[in-house]
Parts: C-alpha cells; structure tokens; sequence
C-alpha cells in the first residue's frame, strides 16, 4: 500500500529513526542526498546531541550543509572504507539494485557507495519495480563540452529518448559541474547490467544513475509497516 503525500514525512522520520538508532559510536558514514537521506541525517541529531560521534562523507553539497549543522563530523575524502552509506533511491529491484539521481546528485552518491563495506537503501515500497527506469528517466551526468553530441549518442545506442535536465535558463549544472541529460526508456530496462557497461563505454558520460551490486540491505516501508531486504549486516568488498 503506497502512502499519502502528507503521511510520507511522518513515516520517513520514524523509518529514520530507527535506522539511526542502529549507528555506533566512531562510525564513518556516506551521507546520500535527497528526502530519506536528509531525513536520516536529521533523525542523527539527538544521538549527537546525546554524545554520540560519528563522521560522514557527503554526497552533496545540500548533505553537507545539513550533517554541519547536525554535528557531524565532514570526511574531506574517505581516506580509506566506509562502515556504511545511508541512501534514498528513485526506483529498486527485488535484487536490491537501484535507479538513482532524480535528485541529480547521483555521481558522488555512487562514489560514497562504492567507498562503503554497508549500503543502506531507505525507500518507501511504491518504489519497488519489476525492471528498473520503469517509473523514471535513467539520470546520466555528462561532461558540458558537446553535451548534445553525447545525448544524441545515447538516444542512437539506446533506442531511447534524451532530455537534458533544465529549463529556460538553461541547463541544470551539478555539484561537479557538469551537466544531466535524462535517457527515457519506456517500459524499463530489462538488462541494466548491459546499459550500465555500454553507457560507461561513452566518453562524455561521467556518471549514471544505474547502482547495480551496491545496496547490501534496503529498510522498505509502507502504510502496512516496515520490512528489511536482505541482511543489515551484511557486508561488500569496497
Ligand atoms: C539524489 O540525486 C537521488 O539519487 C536520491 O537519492 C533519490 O532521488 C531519492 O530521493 P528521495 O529520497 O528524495 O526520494
């Protein structure tokens, strides 16, 4: 059962709470962006109020401006592994592979997840599709030089639609700087690993939202309650 607009916040805030609850103490932490990730920063605040110690590497300048004003410790670089990456997505599988970067942040939130040994996917259960870019445009972020000659490669390669993400002031820049061109799919993707590779083969791609392996657990919610995918405590090679 999918939920209200007006009850997502409540529930969001609850789910991260319980989610923060689950922190230690010296724990190093990705930071993604977006609603749930900004909402389990936030639920972090009075375990730090409390005494708690944690530091966090920021998958967006927005996330950094909140886990600031949190108390939590910035990571400049990860300098070494990540206990664990916190993190919303647009869409995810039953695998728990993820559709990112309807947020736009989706290069560094990829770089975080990749540095963590744990990656936490938050989400509501309306997420959940069968293929994934089956909701959502496939977020890529690519390099603004000749950024039309990308997309049109994409839309060549793909058999898909390219639209690059803006409006009449232009197109929206990221926190790299860079640009996002959203590449529709109707129907949804029934092979992402084979788009994932092909998409890293284009040089002016810089990044895309397809997060395949990364997610180690995903804490699901809906009207009817919470439910875990796969094992909190399961770890992956960063
Ligand atoms: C940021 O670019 C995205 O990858 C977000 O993580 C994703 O869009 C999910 O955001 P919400 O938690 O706001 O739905």
């Amino acid at each position: 059962m999918g939920l209200a607009p007006r009850q997502f916040a409540s529930v969001a805030a609850e789910v991260a709470a319980q989610a923060a609850g689950l922190i230690r103490p010296g724990m190093r932490l990705g930071l993604g962006t977006g609603r749930m990730a900004s909402a389990f920063i936030e639920a972090l605040r009075p375990r730090i109020q409390e005494g708690l110690r944690v530091q966090g590497l920021c998958s967006s300048k927005a996330s950094e401006l909140l886990a600031r004003d949190v108390g939590i410790e910035l990571l400049s670089t990860s300098d070494g592994a990540l206990d664990l990456d916190v993190d919303g997505a647009d869409e995810f599988d039953s695998s728990i592979n993820l559709l990112k970067g309807g947020g736009g942040a989706l290069l560094r939130e990829k770089v975080v997840a990749e540095h963590s040994r744990r990656f936490w996917l938050l989400a509501d259960s309306s997420k959940q599709v069968a293929q994934l870019a089956s909701l959502h445009p496939l977020p890529v972020e690519v390099l603004p030089f000749d950024w039309e000659g990308t997309a049109a490669l994409c839309e060549a390669r793909f058999a898909c639609q390219a639209e690059v993400r803006g409006g009449a002031e232009g197109p929206v820049v990221t926190d790299n700087g860079n640009y996002l061109v959203d590449l529709h799919f109707p129907g949804g993707l029934a092979d992402p690993g084979e788009v994932a590779l092909r998409l890293s083969g284009i040089a002016g791609v810089l990044g895309h939202g397809l997060f395949l392996g990364l997610a180690t657990a995903a804490i699901v919610f809906d009207a009817g309650g919470v439910r875990v995918l796969g094992n909190l405590d399961s770890e992956r090679t960063p």
